[in-house]
C-alpha cells in the first residue's frame, strides 16, 4: 500500500497459490485490474482499505481481497459474512468516466455471474441490481461505494462477496443463500473464479466506456430473464408502490410497469413479490 496509509489487517504480500496462480494465468484479460493486488489473510472490509487507497491517491484498478473479513459489510448496512477459507472478499478501485458511471454496478452484476459460469460451469441468474443468484437464492453481492466531491464520482469502491462453500453464510439464512461448491456438489477452483470475474468485469467495463454499453445491458436482459416479470414493491415517501419488473434503462434504473405508467426506480430496496 502507498505510505502513508495505515490499515488494521493482517497482510500478507502475496496471494496464497491457487489466487496467485489463476491472475498470472489470466493476465492478458484483466485490462490494469488487478496489477495492483493486495492480499490480506484478515481485513475488517476490503471496501474500507480500497476507499482508503482511493483517498491516497491510488490509481484506478487496484484490487484488495481477503481470506476474512472480520466487518464485512453488505448492502443496506446489512453483515456480509465472511469466514476464512469459505468465500471470495475483494474489492475495486474505480475511477470511471462520469458516462460510465451509472451502469457499474449492473455490470459488475453481469461479469460475477458470467466469471462464475466461465470457471466453474454453473449458471447462475442476475436480479436488479446486482444480485447473483442460483436457483432463486443468493450467491453472490455486490456493494458500489462512491466517493464523491462537489465536481462530483472521484471514485467508485466495488465491493464483491461470492459464497465458494456452504460455510461462507450462517445455517439460518440458508432458505435464502446458497454458494457454487453447494451447487455444484464437487470442490471448485476458487483462483479460477476470482480471475474469471475479474476478466469479465475489465472487458464489461471498457464497453461502459467505448459506447458498446448496450452489449452490457443484453447481457444483463439475458441473465435477469428469471426476475423480469415478477411483481416487485417499493418505499416511495412512506407509500407503498407495486408493479411488475420489466427492463432496466441506459442509467441502471429498474423500470417497472404500475397502474400509472412505467416507472423507474433508481435506489431504495426492492421486494420481490
Ligand atoms: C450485498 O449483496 O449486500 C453486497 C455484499 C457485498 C460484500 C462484499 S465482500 C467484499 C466487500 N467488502 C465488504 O465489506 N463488502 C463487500
Amino acid at each position: 500500500m502507498p505510505s502513508g496509509v495505515i490499515f488494521r489487517g493482517h497482510i500478507s504480500q502475496s496471494p496464497p497459490p491457487d489466487i496467485a496462480d489463476a491472475l498470472a494465468h489470466a493476465a492478458s484479460r484483466l485490462g490494469g485490474f488487478g496489477r495492483q493486488f493486495i492480499w490480506f489473510s484478515e481485513i475488517t472490509s476490503t471496501n474500507d482499505a480500497v476507499a482508503m487507497l482511493a483517498d491516497a491517491g491510488t490509481a484506478e484498478g487496484a484490487v484488495v481481497a481477503a481470506e476474512a473479513q472480520t466487518a464485512g459489510r453488505g448492502r443496506f448496512g446489512r453483515v456480509w459474512h465472511s469466514p476464512s477459507m469459505a468465500g471470495l472478499y475483494l474489492s475495486l478501485l474505480l475511477r470511471p468516466a462520469t458516462h460510465a458511471t451509472p451502469l457499474v454496478t449492473i455490470a459488475a452484476g453481469v461479469a460475477v455471474s458470467e466469471g462464475i459460469e466461465a470457471a466453474t460451469g454453473l449458471q447462475t441468474s442476475v436480479k436488479w441490481p446486482n444480485d447473483v443468484n442460483s436457483g432463486g437464492r443468493k450467491i453472490a453481492g455486490i456493494l458500489a461505494e462512491a466517493g464523491t466531491s462537489t465536481e462530483g464520482v472521484q471514485h467508485v469502491v466495488l465491493g464483491c462477496g461470492i459464497n465458494v462453500m456452504p460455510s461462507a453464510y450462517p445455517p439460518e439464512i440458508a432458505l435464502r443463500a446458497t454458494s457454487i461448491e453447494g451447487e455444484l456438489g464437487r470442490h471448485v477452483d476458487r483462483g479460477a473464479v476470482l480471475a474469471e470475474c475479474l476478466a469479465a468485469f475489465a472487458a464489461h467495463y471498457e464497453r461502459l466506456h467505448n459506447g458498446t454499453h448496450g452489449e452490457v445491458l443484453h447481457s444483463w436482459r439475458r441473465r435477469a430473464a428469471p426476475s423480469l416479470g415478477r411483481r416487485v414493491e417499493w418505499d416511495a415517501n412512506t407509500v407503498v408502490r407495486r408493479g411488475v419488473a420489466e427492463d432496466v434503462d441506459d442509467h441502471g434504473a429498474l423500470l417497472v410497469r404500475t397502474d400509472a405508467g412505467i416507472e423507474r426506480v433508481i435506489s431504495g430496496e426492492v421486494r420481490w413479490i
